[in-house]
């Protein structure tokens, strides 16, 4: 059977920074720069994404792109006879989970369009807003047609294939995702007061910066940058031949953290300007920035770029996670891909329900002292995408062949490559320490 490919290189780095650039960078980044020390967490989150993730998303390339296959059919082509498909069995488990409770916060910002669309925010006091938010997701139904209805347009857009549906897809919302944020930013920046903003996102505070920021920094490197699971695997089996993935890898760094910086200084600087607690961690979206767009001139129309920029970032991301299941069930199980499709769509959505519920009638029920929700957010980010992240490099590093590793990366000798050297020594040694480090610390057995 002929796979599928990438109809271009540019079809190719949108679909990468689609999966990368998502709920991580526009929800989750500002809070962890602004409460971490500002420019001090930056400096240190800049280290971890060029010197360890460029070379881990690289040794995810260089197995999919050899393997041709899903996560798990790519090891067990380029390590037969081994156990080593384990892990990309793993890494299907894991997208899995992760789009689970992923679709329960993109459920929200679905949620979160319609309101803006209808002016809901308007004139309502924070603490009605937050009890709007409050109410909506503890609601016993509507958070749940929301998730489900996600998971369904995730599942249409998978079903259509490579080029017509995840191709397609990526290459009108990710430009117009830039688009949006840019017009935030000069909106956010050019507010009175905006410059106490920039300054707690970029004025190093290195007494604020533990032990702590610095594992922060590095998790939020790997989630953002979609590591250790396969989704970028997956990804890079269909990527031609004749491309350099070292240039594609870079781009899609610089575009993931540059949609980061940008999404800290559109959100950062309206925060400080109106005078609202820059604090309010994950409520930061949902709750504050509403309360900003009410007060904001023209705030009916930012509101409404912001969540449908939002709701882009999360859409591209859940693609490349279902992607992952989509492709195992096609090539190692033997479905048509309609029916994965709607199995994958089906499994995931059930799950998420539970993600969803936990929030509501379901949030006294726990495993590990967690709701479903929590607990599949912290299995995967704090366990999965390390352990995954540990066994990338070390396959790469250890069980390839150097030669092999190198042909994949120069392309066949096509596209020579000067720091070869640097990156065996970083997926050799460093990643798979540094990545240790993090799991360590987030069981608690580093503090
Ligand atoms: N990188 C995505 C984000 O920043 O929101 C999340 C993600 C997508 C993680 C895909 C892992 C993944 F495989």
């Amino acid at each position: 059977m002929s796979r599928e490919n990438f109809g271009s290189r540019f079809g190719a780095i949108m679909a990468l920074a689609g999966s990368a650039v998502g709920l991580g960078n526009i929800w989750k980044f500002p809070y962890e720069a602004g409460s971490n020390g500002g420019g001090a967490f930056m400096l240190v989150y800049l280290f971890f994404v060029f010197v360890i993730g460029i070379p881990v998303m690289l040794s995810e390339f260089v197995i999919g792109r050899r393997g041709q296959r899903n996560p798990f059919g790519s090891f067990k082509t380029l390590a037969p006879g081994t156990r080593w498909f384990w892990f990309g069995g793993l890494s299907i488990f894991a997208a899995a989970i992760i789009l689970s409770y992923y679709g329960t916060v993109a459920g929200w910002t679905l949620e979160y369009v319609a309101y803006a669309i209808g002016d809901t925010f308007h004139g309502r006091s924070s603490e009605d807003i937050g009890q709007l938010f409050s109410d909506f997701v503890s609601n016993s139904y509507k958070p749940l047609l929301w998730q489900v209805g996600f998971m369904v347009l995730c599942g249409i857009i998978i079903m259509s294939g490579v080029k017509n549906g995840i191709e397609r897809c990526v290459k009108t919302m990710m430009p117009a995702l830039f688009v949006l944020i840019l017009l935030l930013d000069i909106r956010a920046c050019t507010l009175d007061g905006a410059a106490e903003g920039l300054k707690f996102l970029f004025v190093p505070d290195f007494s604020k910066l533990t032990f702590n920021s610095v594992l922060n920094a590095l998790g939020q490197s790997f989630f953002s940058l979609s590591l250790g699971m396969g989704a970028l695997m997956t990804y890079a089996s269909y990527i031609s031949r004749n491309e350099n993935l070292t240039g594609i890898s870079v781009r899609v760094v610089v575009a993931d953290t540059f949609v980061s910086i940008l999404a800290g200084m559109a959100i950062l600087p309206a925060v400080f300007a109106f005078g609202v607690d820059p604090s309010a961690g994950p409520n930061l979206v949902y709750i504050t920035l509403p309360q900003v767009f009410d007060a904001m001139p023209l705030g009916y129309v930012w509101g409404i770029v912001f969540f449908v920029l939002l709701t882009f970032a999360a859409l591209t991301s859940a693609i490349s996670l279902l992607e992952v299941c989509v492709a195992y069930l096609t090539e190692e199980l033997k479905f048509k891909r309609l029916s994965a499709t709607a199995l994958s769509t089906g499994v995931i959505a059930a799950l998420g329900v539970l993600c969803t519920l936990s929030f509501g009638p379901m949030r006294d029920f726990t495993i590990f002292g967690r709701t479903f929700f929590d607990a599949f957010d912290a299995l995967s980010s704090n366990i999965v995408l390390p352990v995954g992240g540990i066994f990338i490099c070390l396959f790469v590093g250890w069980k390839m062949k150097t030669m092999s590793v190198y042909s994949e990366l120069s392309s066949g000798g096509r596209y020579p490559m000067g720091m070869f050297r640097i990156f065996m020594f970083i997926v050799k040694y460093i990643a798979p320490a540094a990545i240790l480090l993090i799991l360590l610390g987030a069981i608690g057995i580093v503090k």
